[in-house]
């Protein structure tokens, strides 16, 4: 059974999340990774897309606050697109719109055989060169790991007060050992000034959600 037929089987269990992760994991065997802390393996589509109980985490955070638009980075094979897109499905409203430079023809057909491609807006550009005015609930930036610090900084002001951005891949030293570029001077004056929160979690690849302030949260 391909990808397609696995998502497709799962969405017609409104929110069998659970059969579709048991499902990738017959499916992804030899591609499972493990978290830091307890050496669990964790289930994977493919090498590239996010892993499955991050997409489930995607979906549960699409389904708890309710976007009305979410902003992505880097499509590739649209892993992270179809959990998101299955969460606003659910919804019954909000929309997704996925930027990647590549043709990304597994990601669209992948959105086509969910029936959510009315969901989902595949924007083919490079992220740094594109610009809109829009406002985004959520932010995911999943694109190449040395981008990453700059569209946060680049989207930054199109995330709504409250809202949230997340980077996959990071990891909770914030990159400093790999080839991230150095957080302190891009992200460091959004930390020290207060105009983000962090929260980082020790999924095997890494992620990090940042929330922007709202003037109704005080802390
Ligand atoms: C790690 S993959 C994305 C995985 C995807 N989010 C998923 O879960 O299936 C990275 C993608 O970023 C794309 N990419 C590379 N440079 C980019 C850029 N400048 N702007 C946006 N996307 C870019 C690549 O083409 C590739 O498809």
């Amino acid at each position: 059974m391909n990808i397609t037929d696995l998502i497709i089987k799962t969405t017609s269990h409104e929110t069998n999340i659970e059969l579709l992760n048991k499902e990738f994991f017959k499916f992804s065997d030899g591609a499972a990774r493990h978290d830091r802390f307890h050496n669990v393996p964790y289930n994977n589509f493919d090498l590239s897309g996010v892993e499955c109980e991050v997409g489930e985490f995607l979906y549960s955070l699409t389904r708890m606050i309710k976007p009305s638009r979410i902003l992505e980075t880097g499509t590739s094979t649209g892993i992270s697109t179809a959990y998101f897109g299955l969460g606003l499905l659910h919804n019954n409203f909000g929309t997704i719109n996925t930027i990647d430079p590549g043709e990304c023809k597994e990601a669209n057909q992948l959105i086509d055989d969910l029936n959510i491609n009315h969901l989902v807006t595949f924007t083919k550009i490079h992220a740094e060169n594109y610009s809109t005015e829009e406002v985004f609930d959520i932010a995911f930036l999943d694109s190449e790991p040395k981008l990453r610090f700059n569209e946060f900084i680049k989207f930054y002001d199109n995330v709504v007060p409250g809202g949230i951005i997340l980077i996959h891949d990071l990891n909770r030293n914030m990159g400093s050992v790999e080839n991230w570029g150095n957080y302190e001077t891009t992200l460091g004056g959004f930390i020290k000034d207060e105009k983000i929160q962090i929260f980082s979690f020790w999924t095997p690849r890494g992620l990090v959600m940042f929330q922007k302030p709202h003037p109704e949260n005080n802390y």
